[in-house]
């Protein structure tokens, strides 16, 4: 088979990585990809070119291309390519809503009776503003509606916290809402779909803050492990039987049925579990810990959720643990430079694996092209030799201004 992976992130180099490793595939290619990736089998397509994306499929004979970030999902990018006849594995642009409108995804968690944080609309600035005046008890939670590349959130303390990101992020018009703030410990949980049967992944965790003890600004995600602790199989359950199922069934009852990955990011407080988001796709970096740990094809499950016959595919996860570690550019997520040339690379040991994420390859070497650049991860029989593996390799690479947090997975060791 040959696969073409669509983005340019971790996720993209750890599922081409897996697609290759698992024997699912006799090539893979990614558009664009990064350094990680033999240029042989980089494609210099944007994620957003579908005609580029269809007709790069077309002279290649792709036989499923395999879309990453949430942006081209969002713009329909699976109903273009299954209009142009190629298998595509990702929700349609409807189903994608369920990411793309956290609006959306409060009415099918409402009519479908999947747990979440209580909340109030607004549909523009003024009618927030007035909301805001009546707010008497912060923090609270403030969300833009539609995709906002991890900006869209904000968690005020008082008033002014509040106003100062109402100014800088809810436009006149904007779609806008409040939710409820629940404390708790937050856990990854992704499912694959066929639109009908649903089957669980692993349990991740990441950490969305630039700093250790989860200070500092929000990131993509700088490291994430897997499984998580807090995942006790009662509780997993409960997430297959209350969140995804329902999910799954309530999309299918719309006509809109999900095939892909649906990821609920969920708070669990006391016994309590409540879904904070739904995403459309792999989470970037819980992706590079779990499939690791997958047993089966990866190729097998995407064609499964790709032809409706996702029930009659078999994969389990090894009872191993999977740790990962982001190393960024100094700045980032703030600005950054690009181009520091990448030291050390082939120093590390031969257990450790490297997903770029914003690098490139170039003659003299590999350099930075991102803000999160590597993502250093192991595995381990538990998750302190797991991590005690990645953090004793990890110093061996080194590059202008790198910056990495050294307290990855500290939730799961107590
Ligand atoms: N790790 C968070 C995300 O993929 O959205």
């Amino acid at each position: 088979m040959k696969y073409l992976v669509v983005g340019s992130g971790g996720r993209e180099h750890a599922i081409a990585w897996r697609l290759l490793n698992d024997a699912s595939a006799r090539e893979v290619f990614a558009a664009p990809g990064n350094g990680g990736i033999d240029e042989k089998y980089r494609a210099n397509i944007q994620a957003d070119d579908f005609d580029g994306i269809a007709r790069f499929s077309r002279d290649n004979k792709i036989d499923v291309v395999i879309i990453g970030p949430e942006g081209p999902l969002s713009n329909g990018i699976v109903d273009f390519l299954e209009k142009e006849k190629i298998h595509v594995f990702g929700p349609s642009r409807a189903a994608a809503q369920l990411e793309g409108s956290k609006l959306f995804a409060k009415m099918i968690m409402e009519k479908y009776r999947i747990p979440t944080c209580g909340y109030r609309s607004f549909s523009s600035r003024a009618d927030l503003l007035k909301h805001i005046d009546t707010i008497r008890s912060y923090p609270i939670v403030i969300k833009l509606d539609g995709l906002a590349a991890g900006k869209g959130v904000g968690i005020p303390e008082n008033r002014i916290e509040a106003l100062e990101f109402i100014n800088a992020m809810v436009g006149e018009k904007s779609s806008v809402f409040v939710e409820e703030l629940v404390k708790g410990e937050e856990a990854s949980i992704l499912g694959i779909s066929d639109g009908e049967t649903v089957k669980m992944l692993i349990s991740a965790q990441d950490h969305k803050r630039v700093f250790d003890g989860d200070r500092g600004p929000n990131t993509g995600g700088m490291g994430a492990y897997s499984p998580a602790p807090v995942m006790t199989g009662e509780r997993l359950k409960r997430v297959y039987d209350d969140i995804m199922v329902p999910a799954v069934r309530g999309m299918k009852k719309e006509g809109i049925p999900f095939k892909g990955v649906i990821y609920a990011g969920i708070m669990i407080s006391g016994e309590d579990i409540s879904v904070l988001e739904f995403n459309a796709r792999f989470g970037d970096p819980e992706t590079q810990v779990i499939l690791p740990l997958l047993n089966g094809k990866l190729g097998d499950i995407i064609q499964g959720s790709i032809h409706g016959r996702l029930d009659k595919i078999d994969f389990s996860f090894s009872n191993r643990h999977c740790i990962t570690v982001v190393m960024a550019s100094g700045g980032y997520p703030g600005d950054y430079e690009r181009g520091k040339k990448i030291e050390g690379l082939e120093n590390v040991s031969d257990n450790i694996i490297v997903f770029h994420a914003g690098t490139n390859n170039e003659r003299a070497g590999i350099f930075t092209n991102g803000g999160r650049v590597l993502n250093v991860t192991g595995t381990g029989d538990s998750i302190q030799s797991a991590r005690s593996l990645v953090y004793g390799e990890i110093g061996k690479i080194s590059f202008i201004g790198a910056h990495f947090r050294k307290d990855i997975a500290y939730r799961a060791l107590g």
